[in-house]
Parts: structure tokens; C-alpha cells; sequence
């Protein structure tokens, strides 16, 4: 039986407090996806900010949020609600499965490529 979830990144190749971006023709989603350390806890959101076009991949992680490089939104990492202006929309959130030094992204069905 394979194993669930796509094979992304291996732990240390996503330093504490930054995130990677995912080609979407990885994981056969609509969006890029950017995989998160924060604090040695993985997370997965749609690349792409939902204000503009920013690449939330290159924003700041603390504390469970993940901060857009552009306009400074901020979102929840964990399901990617919108915590503070100028994005007003939530971005899609994916799950990651983390097994020994492997990184895994299960992609959000409703964010999957027709
Ligand atoms: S593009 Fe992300 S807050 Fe504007």
C-alpha cells in the first residue's frame, strides 16, 4: 500500500521560522503550495495570498502565523483564517504528515486541479 500523502521535502531542507513553495504540478493542485516550520511543527497553505499575489512561501512565521511579504496579512497556519487586514479572505490549507524526517502533503481535495 503506498503511503498517504505526497513526498515534498525532507525536515532539515525547511529552516525553523520559513517555508518552501511547492510546484502545484507536484501535488495536481490549483495553487503552489508553501510548506512552513514553525518551531518544528510542519504546515501546508495555498502559495498564493488571497489579497494580491504575494508568495506567502517568502512571509514570516512565528507563533502559528504565517505574515504576507507584501502588505504584512497575517494567517493561521494551522487552517489558514485570515488574522488581520488587508487580506480579508482565508487561504486554503493542506495537510501535512510528518514520518521521521519525511514531509508529506495530503492535498485539500477542494484544491485539487480538474
Ligand atoms: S498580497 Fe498578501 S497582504 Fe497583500
Amino acid at each position: 500500500m503506498s503511503e498517504e500523502g505526497i513526498l515534498v521535502a525532507q525536515a532539515g531542507e525547511i529552516p525553523d521560522g520559513e517555508g518552501i513553495k511547492i510546484d502545484a504540478a507536484v501535488l495536481g493542485t490549483v495553487d503552489d503550495v508553501a510548506v512552513f516550520n514553525d518551531d518544528g511543527e510542519f504546515f501546508a497553505l495555498d502559495d498564493t495570498c488571497t489579497h494580491e499575489t504575494a508568495s506567502l512561501s517568502e512571509g514570516w512565521v512565528e507563533n502559528g502565523i504565517v505574515e504576507c511579504p507584501l502588505h504584512a496579512g497575517k494567517f493561521c497556519l494551522k487552517d489558514g483564517a485570515v488574522q488581520s487586514m488587508p487580506a480579508t479572505v482565508d487561504v486554503a490549507c493542506h495537510r501535512v504528515i510528518v514520518s521521521g524526517a519525511d514531509i508529506r502533503v495530503v492535498p485539500n481535495p477542494d484544491r485539487i486541479a480538474s
